[in-house]
């Protein structure tokens, strides 16, 4: 029986530069001769795509953006995610549900138990393997925000908004301290690509003597 692939989430605040090391990350998973679908949310699927440019520019109310994220995670999850780690491959998404934990319950405010039931609903007993957090002083995150590109509709929010999503991202790793790696997101790239080259070597050490 072919043995399930790992589930790798990476989070963190906008401009905590998370997106930048997947490239890298997928090469030691490559270099390791692992399997790695690389994907991200919302997206991850045409649909998913076309959800993410409504999330990402147009106006809505908290809930129809809460349930926008919830609907791209479904296709996502159903026809990319759960196939690719059934087939051993793993999978490696920028963003999962600890973000709609931390910008739809933390940011806007929502709370964590609504997310809880849609959580339920659409993937109960599937949860990342391990995450990633990229934790980052908030003022050096809009810095690099500003410097990049132009803003969404996300990042165009104030900093008691990136306050709370921060928060609700610690409160994540405070209910489920073994799942993350914290990340200095401060740090340069190559210290930042060292700490990930190791853990991720673990990760694979640990996944193939479960194997064997
Ligand atoms: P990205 O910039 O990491 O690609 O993510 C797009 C934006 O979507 C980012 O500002 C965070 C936001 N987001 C949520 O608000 N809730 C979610 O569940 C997800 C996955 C992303």
């Amino acid at each position: 029986m072919t043995q399930q692939g790992l589930f790798l989430t990476l989070e963190g605040v906008d401009g905590a530069g998370k997106s930048t090391h997947i490239p890298f990350m997928k090469q030691v998973l490559q270099d390791h001769n692992i399997p790695v679908v690389v994907t991200r949310e919302p997206g991850g699927t045409p649909l998913g795509e076309s959800l993410r440019e409504l999330l990402l520019q147009q106006p809505m109310r908290l809930k129809t953006e809460c349930l926008l994220m919830f609907a791209a995670r479904n296709e996502h999850t159903q026809t990319r995610i759960i196939p690719a780690l059934k087939k051993g491959q793993w999978v490696l998404c920028d963003r999962y549900t600890d973000a709609s934990y931390a910008y739809q319950g933390g940011g806007r405010a929502l709370g964590a138990e609504q997310i809880r039931v849609l959580e339920q609903w659409v993937h109960a007993g599937l949860q990342p393997n391990r995450t990633w957090l990229f934790d980052v002083p908030l003022e050096l995150a809009r810095q690099r925000m500003l410097n990049t590109r132009v803003l969404d509709r996300f990042e165009k929010e104030d900093v008691e908004f990136f306050i709370r999503t921060q928060q609700a991202y610690y409160d994540r790793v405070h209910q489920d301290p073994q799942r993350f790696y914290m990340v200095d997101a401060s740090k340069d790239i190559p210290t930042i690509q060292k700490q990930l080259k190791t853990e991720l070597i673990e990760l694979i050490e640990n996944w193939r003597n479960a194997h064997t």
